[in-house]
């Protein structure tokens, strides 16, 4: 049923056996296009947003500016299809990369890896270092290396 692979789905991305990987957290019951979502993760300190864009597309990224520090936030205001946003100095971030297009940050949002199950719910699976792709990102959790 929908429920076990919804669990080997998880397990597969969880916590390996050296306990360093980040544990799946569920972070919604649904995403719709254009909603954005602040949560925590990995840790109950670390800010994350997550997006549906307006064509489906899901994405996740540490809402920790890479400048100093600032909470970043969607503004779905801004831009072709809206930006991630820092205040604090006008960064600005591409909602579909994590790629600085403005501002002072010197590097790229890290990724949070997301996953949407057949219920709907939405799922943080792993993080990756700034510019480093999710699917880099997975395999090093994973220890597929
Ligand atoms: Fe985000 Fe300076 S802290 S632009």
């Amino acid at each position: 049923g929908g429920l076990g692979v919804a669990a080997g789905i998880l397990q597969r991305h969880g916590e390996g056996p050296d306990g360093k990987a980040p544990a799946p957290k569920r972070i919604a019951a649904q995403l719709l296009p254009g909603e954005s979502l602040a949560f925590r993760y990995p840790g109950d300190e670390d800010r994350a947003v997550a997006v549906r864009m307006d064509d489906g597309t899901l994405v996740g990224y540490s809402a920790v500016c890479t400048h100093l520090a600032c909470a970043v936030l969607w503004r779905k205001d801004r831009g072709t299809e809206g930006e991630l946003y820092c205040p604090c100095h006008e960064g600005a971030f591409d909602a579909r990369t994590g790629e600085v297009t403005a501002g002072p940050p010197p590097r790229g949002l890290p990724k949070v890896a997301l996953t949407e199950l057949d219920d709907g719910s939405i799922w943080a699976v792993g993080t990756t270092r700034s510019g480093e792709s999710i699917e880099a990102g997975l395999c090093r959790q994973l220890g597929d290396d």
